[in-house]
């Protein structure tokens, strides 16, 4: 089937709904092609419907809404801000904008930050803020991660980018701590194109970030500025694709899970999947698996001569040549994954009968 069709197998491609262009055409009828517009605030109020979280920012990229939280919390230069090893620079970069100090934390058997390394690290070093993923759609150890954030006092920015509507307990992931962020870009569950949310229980924090999010300008008739901010507001075109986006997100949840299901029920004698921890749901944004016997590179290269996209699991930030010789605390976990696992091709609107022929290529690789 699939090389009868010819057509490359993304990764995780955009999939619309079918309202978005609806939606942009509103916003073209109106004219405002622009970072204001109605389109901003209802895309913010659905993601609060959704997540139950109080306040939210829509913005231009989950980095800036990582670097916004950092800058709310006071995270400047000397301090230190704990983050996790296993993930994508974007969660790491705005440590680094704001001149602070990055200390990555492996993982547990999660595959997400391990909070005895996390405690151990944060008596060392005293950090300020720590910024834990939640990868690929699965919740890390967030119970145990407020508690320590509250026992020590260290600022908690859930870096939820790859995991809108991700539940613990029946809790929204990005919910739970100082800040949380979602990232819109093309590949995640839902998407505007590019963009990211910022959202907290806290309205002042909220407030302080549009306020930066827009270079900062005071309520003044001409541009007055007391401070400098940046240009990292979202724009009502986009916010309109979000929109209908939003719309089918439990949808492309189920799907997602629907998918992860598939390829476990096909693979599971020959390799292990990215767990869910206890009490929660992830939204399987990628299916997730390390081999048991076989290299991935490998295995990659296979499915990409089938014109099938796949890719390996994140090179962790400590093994990165721009963050050698940062502080790190380590188990060997996240660099096993690495040289063992792989992302499989996990768009939402894969058919299973495509699904099953990617797990037999899969399989024709290993046996
Ligand atoms: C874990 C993680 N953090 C941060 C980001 C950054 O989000 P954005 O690309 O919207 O800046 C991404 C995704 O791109 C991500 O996967």
């Amino acid at each position: 089937m699939i090389s009868k069709s010819k057509q490359r197998i993304f990764l995780s491609p955009p999939h619309m709904g079918g309202r978005e262009f609806e939606y942009v055409k509103q916003v073209f009828e109106s004219n405002y092609i622009a970072p204001v517009g109605e389109f901003i605030s209802c895309f913010e109020k659905k993601v609060c419907e959704f997540t139950r979280a109080r306040y939210a920012l829509a913005l231009s990229s989950g980095t800036a809404a990582i670097h916004l939280a950092l800058k709310i919390l006071g995270i400047g230069e000397n301090d230190k801000v704990l983050a996790s090893t296993f993930t994508f620079i974007g969660s790491i970069a705005p440590i680094l904008y704001q001149g602070a100090e990055p200390i990555f934390i492996d993982s547990d058997d999660s595959w997400n930050i391990d909070p005895n390394l996390v405690e151990h690290a944060i008596k060392k070093n005293r950090p300020k803020a720590m910024v834990i993923t939640h990868l690929y759609g699965q919740c890390a150890r967030i119970e145990e991660l407020m508690y320590l954030s509250k026992k020590y006092k260290v600022h908690l920015i859930e870096d939820a980018a790859e995991s809108l509507g991700a539940t613990y307990m029946g809790r929204h992931a990005g919910t739970f701590g100082d800040f949380g962020i979602y990232s819109f870009n093309g590949n995640k569950i839902i998407t505007t194109g590019g963009g990211g949310m910022l959202v907290s229980n806290n309205k002042e924090w909220i407030d302080k970030a549009r306020f930066l999010s827009t270079q900062a300008r005071e309520d003044c008739l001409w541009y007055e500025h007391k401070e400098y901010g940046y240009n990292y507001r979202m724009s009502n075109v986009l916010a309109a694709i979000g929109v209908g986006q939003m719309e089918i997100l439990r949808d492309r949840i189920e799907k997602k899970r629907k998918i992860f299901q598939i390829y476990f029920e096909n693979l599971c004698d020959i390799a292990e999947f990215m767990p869910e921890i206890p009490n929660s749901r992830g939204n399987r944004w990628l299916t997730t698996i390390v081999f048991k016997d076989q290299d991935p590179f490998e295995v990659i290269r296979y499915l990409n001569e089938k014109n099938i996209e796949s890719r390996p699991l994140w090179k962790p930030m400590h093994m990165q040549p721009v963050f050698k010789g940062t502080k790190s605390y380590l188990n060997g976990i996240s660099e096993d994954l690495f040289k063992k696992g792989m992302c499989l091709p996990s768009g939402s609107s894969l058919e299973e009968e495509q699904i099953l022929t990617i797990c037999e290529y899969i399989r024709s690789c290993v046996l």
